[in-house]
């Protein structure tokens, strides 16, 4: 076998926590998630990597369903997603997810934007809601900044409030989709930091990232896409140091010497 997957060793099947099952999905005539097989353990941490147009985001956008797909399925927490209705809302809130661009609402305050979808999602009370609001902008380093709005914040502060606002979900799994991509570079660090901090505490997450000192250090496994495929996955030690494909080999050399 050439391109063998290579899964976590702590990863038993009954411990799945997200599992897509020959998911396929076109764009009119381009084929963008071919047959894609996936399964995330509880607190396993996933690095999506590929080519620009492979089909990462796409893949990110078919777990919480803001994309439909035509065949395959995916479930979470061992519940099928439904393609839509109350129940799709219910599993969509498990699915936490951070953009490249933050996506907060500009004109709510930061501990407006962190308490909102606790409040009108998850039913809680204003003031539980408040209190769970601050202690995660705490955890994220901006709790000083509680009453600012977006726009008075730096990017790296934005997008901290974003993961702040995500877990106040209480989400199962975190989808990030380049989440440092948009950020000068001083910035990175600060996200990435609250991002690995995150995985040390045992969240199950799913990091599509061209930031491969994260992938190294905060992967349990990288999940290579090319062409709306999974081409390799392995540990990150295993993929950056001896990657088996030809297309990982090429996209490793691009992106390790420019
Ligand atoms: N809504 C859409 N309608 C039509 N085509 C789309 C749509 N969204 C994405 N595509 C196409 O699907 C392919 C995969 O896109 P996707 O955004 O998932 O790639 P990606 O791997 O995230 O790329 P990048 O690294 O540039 O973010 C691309 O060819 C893209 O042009
Ligand atoms: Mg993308």
């Amino acid at each position: 076998m050439s391109e063998v997957s290579v899964t976590k060793d702590a990863a038993p099947a009954a411990d799945a926590l997200v599992v897509l099952k020959k998911v396929n999905k076109h764009f009119g005539a381009l084929h963008v998630l071919q047959d894609i097989d996936l399964t995330i353990a509880r607190g396993e941490v996933v690095v999506v990597i590929g080519p620009s147009g492979s089909g990462k985001s796409t893949l990110c956008r078919t777990i919480n369903r803001l994309e439909t797909t035509e065949s395959g399925s995916i479930s979470i927490d061992g519940r099928p997603l439904p393609q839509e209705g109350r129940e799709l809302a219910r599993l969509r809130a498990d699915v936490g997810m951070v953009f490249q661009s933050f996506n907060l609402f500009a004109h709510k305050t930061v501990l407006e934007n962190v308490t909102l979808g606790q409040v009108k999602v998850r039913r809680k009370d204003r003031k539980e809601a408040e209190a769970t609001a601050r202690t995660l902008l705490d955890r994220v380093g901006v709790g000083a900044q509680a009453d600012k709005y977006p726009a008075q914040l730096s990017g790296g502060q934005q997008q901290r409030v974003a993961i702040a606002r995500a877990l106040a979900m209480d989400p199962k799994v975190m989808l990030f989709d380049e989440p440092t991509s948009a950020l000068d570079p001083e910035m990175i660090n600060e996200v990435l930091e609250v991002m690995q901090q995150l995985a040390r505490d045992g969240m199950t997450m799913v990091v599509v990232t061209h930031e491969m000192g994260f992938a190294r250090s905060a992967a349990n496994r990288v999940v290579f896409m090319a062409d709306g495929r999974i081409v390799e996955e392995a540990r990150p030690d295993q993929f950056f140091n001896n990657p088996r494909s030809d297309r990982a080999k090429d996209f490793l050399s691009k992106i390790l010497h420019h």
